[in-house]
């Protein structure tokens, strides 16, 4: 048996092809798969998801351009059916797997039960010759440690001999998901060069980006290093942001001319970083490596950007007192509950631990959000007799508010903004007291 075998039906779309996880990754990937001529076969743990698909609906909110009316075709073109029984992919030569993949709070490791829970139900039903790839974002080492030990059990079968493996993580960003999706280079990481060429021709269907061919453990170790880095620059930025603030800077002005200097590119900072890939896949890069190795930077730098939602806390604190109000008992209005702009994504929301470092300090958080279904109600109501609003999130319905309308609203003219989604001189002009993230100090 070998994995070339393949080849012919992916070039005929003859191939059968299930994705298990149908979330912000693997329901987009196999409506794109399916509208290029493949019948896939979507499989998910939450019925209420499965029944939405079905019915032609996508379950993802926000704003997602292309993806409902992406399952609305492939749904109805009969080539995609969602289904929570894994043993309807008895069938598929080619298995994607695309389940979330957080880590357990505490000790920062892999928490792998969506992972097991699809390999071991997938494992009695793999057919001879299939091909499984993982898409989400793994630990190095468990395609290796995880992965095939888990299929090999489960199945009976022989990785490499009997049924074949790879990781190809995904690069893709909620609001973006289909373009991402199609234009993103990809490292696609095959147990053998063979299996890495399988993997680049199913690829080829509908990614226009690079297709690199390698070996699963540097695929593993590129995803989680590219979403580190990104932590680790955020931090910088962050750091940098608070620096600015005490020494009577602007960072923002500060950073425009930094990045003259050739090689500089600092991100903007910000009131934290969230969403279920930034905040843990730091700490999928090190798990493997944590016991001998003494990792410094990168849980620098997940600290630096874990502790920006308190200062978000402690900057709504210091405006307040400029107009003699207390933080204990202010009633706060939070504009944005989502990870980032225009997404109803709110997994490790730093909105969410600013409202519980609020509420500690005694203060009533009330939520905004246009796209996160438990937060949407009207501005107004939100605002109306807060003590301060708070800018949690650019989202776009945020980034033209009338400034006089809201200090009308609001009981004290306050404004804490955590996204730079304010012009400080519009801020001004309005008669606000405005402090941001990386801004002089009141
Ligand atoms: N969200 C992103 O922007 C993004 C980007 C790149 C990579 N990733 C990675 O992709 C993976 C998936 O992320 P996501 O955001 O799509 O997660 P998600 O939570 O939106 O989707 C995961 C889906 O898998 C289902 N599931 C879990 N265990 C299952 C099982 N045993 N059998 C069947 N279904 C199961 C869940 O019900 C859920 O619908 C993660 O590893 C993540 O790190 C995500």
């Amino acid at each position: 048996m070998s994995v070339l075998d393949l080849l012919p039906l992916i070039e005929a779309r003859s191939a059968r092809v299930g994705v298990i996880g149908l979330g912000y990754v693997g329901l987009p990937v196999a409506c794109i798969l399916a509208d290029n001529g493949f019948h896939v076969t979507g499989v998910d743990i939450n019925a209420q998801k499965v029944e939405t698909i079905n019915r032609g609906q996508s379950p993802i909110g926000g704003e997602e351009p292309g993806v409902a009316e992406l399952v609305a075709r492939v749904v109805a073109a009969g080539r995609l059916r969602a289904s929570t029984a894994v043993t309807d992919l008895a069938e598929a030569h080619i298995v994607l797997i695309c389940v979330d993949t957080p880590v357990e709070p505490d000790t920062h490791l892999p928490l792998y039960r969506g992972l097991r829970g699809a390999l071991t139900s997938l494992g009695p039903v793999l057919r001879d010759g299939a091909l499984v790839i993982i898409e989400s974002t793994i630990a190095p080492g468990t395609i290796s440690g995880v992965v095939i030990p888990a299929l090999e059990e489960a199945s009976g079968k022989k990785a490499g001999v009997d049924f074949f493996v790879g990781h190809c993580p995904e690069r893709v960003t909620p609001g973006r998901l289909i373009q991402n999706l199609v234009t993103m280079s990809r490292a696609v990481g095959g147990q053998t060069p063979d299996v890495a060429k399988v993997m680049v021709a199913l690829y080829s269907t509908y990614v226009t980006g690079e297709l690199d061919p390698t070996d699963p453990l540097t695929a593993e170790v590129v995803k989680t290093a590219e979403n580190s880095y990104r932590d680790v620059q955020i931090a910088f930025a962050n750091e940098l942001a608070v620096v600015c603030e005490t020494l009577g800077a602007d960072v923002y002005a500060v950073r425009e001319l930094l990045n003259k200097s050739p090689g500089r590119a600092m991100l903007m900072p910000g009131a934290g970083v969230g969403g279920h890939c930034i905040p843990k896949d730091p700490w999928l890069l090190i798990a493997n490596a944590r016991d001998q190795v003494e990792a410094r930077l990168i849980p620098a730098a997940r600290a630096v950007n874990d502790r920006m939602p308190e200062h978000m806390v402690t900057l709504t604190e210091r405006a307040l007192a400029k107009h003699n109000v207390s933080l204990q008992g202010a009633r706060i209005a939070v504009l944005g509950y989502a990870f980032r702009e225009d997404t109803d994504d709110d997994r490790e929301s730093p909105s969410r631990y600013f409202v519980e470092a609020l509420e500690r300090c005694g203060a009533t958080a009330i939520v905004h959000d246009p796209h996160v279904p438990a937060y949407q109600r009207p501005l107004e109501e939100v605002v109306t007799n807060a003590d301060a609003a708070v800018f949690m999130v650019a989202h776009r319905a945020y980034q033209n508010i009338d400034l006089e309308w809201l200090r009308g609203a609001l009981r004290h003219p306050v404004v804490v903004d955590g996204r730079n989604v304010v012009d400080v001189n519009a801020a001004a002009s309005a008669g606000l007291t405005y402090i941001g993230v990386g801004r002089r100090l009141l």
